[in-house]
């Protein structure tokens, strides 16, 4: 008999639901990382658990150039996202039926086609979409609004699961229980603004578009979407994919204990590469090890449960000094100088009156040496 790829004491990071399956809970997201049959073959290589392709629609989209900025230049900008102008697919829909999609189903993983825009639109090409052997279908109102429409509409044009993709801009978890009864489950959040950028050097915006103007994604925009999420999750029974701001996996370990199933990858895909999605994957499927969980079941929606109950910092953090590598970066940011360094004792030492019980500092500490018990 062949071993079963995880050994005895190896959490199973395969997910299912909407009667799909997914071989871990880190998929692609509608971006130019899934622009074609070829870079989900590559995301397929690199580990992705399962695919999402650019959205399409009836005419391919003219995109502005430049249409992608940094939200600050260098490393930091990596971690902090991006500003975009794209728009859907600039591919015909054609070309993605008789050539995309059948490309990336060769990778053998659960494929998701997302498309847009307007009622009449998607029923024109949501049955042909479902003929080209896609697994389900993702449906984003960026644009235009009119979620629950939209929904009819391609419950009854395909037979395939339908997610619906929700924009931060509108109150999300009244328009998910609206669209419970339509879909089999709903993708937030897609990107944040209008938002803008000058290039201080010319004055000039940095996108091409209409004013410049952009809209935000990446580590920036995650505190947005896991509050979406937990809110979706919060107001509705059916599955939630959860997608801004995942760039490793302690950020998709947040948004499934905040009621995801799954995760999508876009900007970090854009600005670290593909080989992102199995290094995510590989990091969740660590930390359930080292926490003794079994599965990705084990940790879906656990925050929920706490978050109607408010947290309280009774004490003033302790420190466990085995964890504590005096790395200076809580007392610089203690905003009332109750965190001394003391570099001869090699010791941390937190003044319990100075302290405010703030708790910036437990959430500034990469090595969670301070703790609130
Ligand atoms: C350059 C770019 C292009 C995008 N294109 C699409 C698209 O065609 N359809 C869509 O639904 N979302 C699109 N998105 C939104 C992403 O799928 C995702 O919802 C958003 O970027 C948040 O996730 P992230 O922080 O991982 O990027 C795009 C995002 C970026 C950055």
């Amino acid at each position: 008999m062949l071993e079963h790829p995880h050994s005895k004491n190896m959490a199973d990071i395969s997910v299912e639901f909407a009667g799909l399956s997914f071989r871990n809970p880190v998929l692609t997201a509608a971006g130019p990382m899934a622009r074609n049959g070829a870079t989900l073959l590559e995301a397929a290589k690199n580990g992705v658990g399962g695919l999402v392709a650019k959205t399409v629609s009836v005419r391919p989209a003219e995109v502005p150039k430049p249409n992608m900025a940094a939200i600050q230049k260098g490393r930091v900008g990596s971690r902090r996202g991006i500003l975009n102008a794209e728009l859907w697919s600039e591919l015909p829909i054609e070309r993605w039926l008789d050539r995309e999609y059948s490309i990336a189903l060769e990778s053998g993983l659960t494929l998701i086609a997302s498309l847009g825009y307007k009622p009449e639109e998607v029923a024109e090409i949501a049955p042909k979409i479902e003929r080209a052997g896609v697994h389900a279908l993702e449906f984003s109102t960026h644009y235009v609004g009119g979620h629950v429409e939209i929904a009819k509409v391609l419950r009854e044009s395909v037979d395939i699961p339908i997610f619906a993709k929700l924009s931060p801009k509108i109150d999300v978890a009244e328009v998910a229980k609206s669209l419970e009864p339509y879909v089999d489950g709903i993708v937030g959040i897609n990107t944040y603004g209008p938002c803008l950028r000058i290039d201080i050097e010319t004055g000039k915006p940095m996108l091409g578009s209409e004013f410049g103007q952009g809209w935000m994604s990446g580590a920036a925009l995650k505190p947005i979407a896991l509050r979406c999420i937990a809110d979706i999750a919060m107001a509705i029974r059916k599955p939630v994919i959860a997608v801004g701001g995942v760039t490793e996996g302690a950020d998709a370990i947040e948004f499934i204990m905040a009621g995801a199933f799954a995760v999508e990858v876009c900007t970090a895909a854009i600005l670290e590469g593909p080989s992102v999605y199995g290094k995510i994957a590989g990091e969740i499927e660590d930390w359930l090890d080292e926490h003794g969980y079994d599965s990705v079941e084990d940790i879906q929606g656990i925050a929920l449960r706490h978050l109607p109950k408010r947290v309280e910092l009774k004490q003033p953090p302790r420190v466990d000094d085995d964890l504590c590598t005096l790395c200076g970066l809580c007392p610089k940011s203690c905003v009332y100088e109750a965190i001394e360094l003391n570099r001869e004792k090699k010791q941390l030492i937190i003044h319990g009156d100075k302290c405010e019980r703030c708790g910036l500092c437990i959430s500034v500490c990469p090595y969670h040496a301070l703790s609130s018990d």
